[in-house]
């Protein structure tokens, strides 16, 4: 391809070599990456992005209406390392013809393996007894000293049994599980192999024990679990949250935390991202905060890379992607 011919891609930050060796190889693409660890600033990313055919983006880029404006007519496609596409404004970009690449399954996984790790953190008090071993905590074996729930004969409930809910939903089962509820837009054939139950999300707060959130973030879904929410758990129950912070009211959760209304919250999901240091909720010994680890394994942190390089790629070539996002 002549030089004329190469087509001006714009990547948002340095993503594993997977990807960008996909990318090189294609010789089809005028390539600008922006070359950090850290998300580029807006300014940049609005600067940088103009001319572009395609935009390979990451979650923390918010890609709307003046960032499609400043790329101008001839994005062709935008290419997400993330499952998760809230950061897009869907209906901006349809509007302009623009296609998207996304990447389910590929890491649904490692987050449903990281999501009942935080469960089992959480309501076993894995933090807590890490640091009492460390700041000379242990006295001895006490009888009650850093008890928490198990998983055994319990109500587990998913709000959101997607791939990664159901993927959850299988790796919980085989701990004893009695009950599995679930929750969502409508009953799923596939909750049978978990015998899933599907109930009203009022069912499924109140008879839980342990409330696994792992939907979509949409208007529906902002905001959902708040102080009414939390005021219909038990007190006994863990809350678990794997899918977006901006679906959990954290006013409303500290305040379950901490007035005893909830036993305990894992979350690997904030808002914002990062969580401020000083933010009330890292105060609590009830409430365990992973910085959005669900799919950093290197394995499918590779797979991700690759598949988001093909999927940006087909949006140039106007070919079928491996994975595209249905508008
Ligand atoms: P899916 O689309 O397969 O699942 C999303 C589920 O959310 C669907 O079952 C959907 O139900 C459900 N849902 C949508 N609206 C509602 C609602 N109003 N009430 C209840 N449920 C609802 O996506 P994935 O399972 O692949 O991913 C889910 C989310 O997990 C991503 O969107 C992302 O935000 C998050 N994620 C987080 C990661 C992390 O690192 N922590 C890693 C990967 C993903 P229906 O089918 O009926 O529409
Ligand atoms: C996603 O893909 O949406 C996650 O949040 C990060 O893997």
């Amino acid at each position: 391809m002549s030089a004329q011919q190469m087509l001006k891609v714009f990547v948002t930050r340095r993503i594993p070599q997977e990807g960008m060796k996909i990318l090189q190889k294609a010789g089809m693409c005028d390539l600008s990456v922006w070359d950090s660890d850290e998300p580029v600033p807006r300014a940049e990313l609005l600067k940088e992005v103009a001319g572009s055919h395609g935009l390979l983006c990451l979650l923390s880029d918010k890609i709307d209406a003046e960032v499609l404006d400043a790329a101008g007519p001839n994005l062709k496609v935008i290419s997400t390392l993330s499952v998760g596409f809230d950061h897009l404004a869907i209906d901006e970009i349809k509007k302009r013809g623009i296609r998207v690449g996304y990447t389910p399954d590929v890491l649904t996984d490692a987050t449903a393996e990281l999501t009942v790790a935080l469960l089992l953190a959480t309501a076993r008090r894995l933090p807590e007894g890490v640091e009492e071993v460390k700041n000379g905590g242990w006295s001895t074996w006490k009888p009650l000293w850093l008890c928490g729930y198990g998983l055994s004969g319990s109500t587990v409930g998913v709000i959101g049994l997607g791939r990664i809910g159901l993927a959850i939903a299988r790796r919980l089962k085989p701990f004893g599980v009695k009950r599995l509820l679930y929750t969502g837009r409508q009953p799923k054939p596939q909750a049978q192999e978990v015998d899933g139950e599907y109930v009203s999300l009022d069912t499924l707060v109140s008879e839980s024990d342990f409330v696994v959130i792992s939907c979509s973030l949409t208007p529906d879904t902002k905001d959902l679990c708040n102080k009414n929410f939390f005021s219909k758990m038990k007190k006994t129950s863990i809350f678990i949250n794997t899918s977006r912070g901006a679906v959990v009211n954290q006013e409303d959760l500290f305040e379950a935390l901490s007035s005893g209304q909830i036993a305990a919250a894992g979350l690997d999901v904030t808002s914002p991202e990062p969580l401020p240091t000083d933010h009330p909720l890292l105060t609590l010994k009830n409430c365990v905060v992973l910085p959005h680890i669900g799919s950093a394994t290197y394995f499918t942190r590779g797979v991700m890379s690759e598949l988001t390089a093909n999927n940006l790629l087909a949006g140039l070539t106007g070919s079928e992607m491996p994975s595209e996002l249905k508008l």
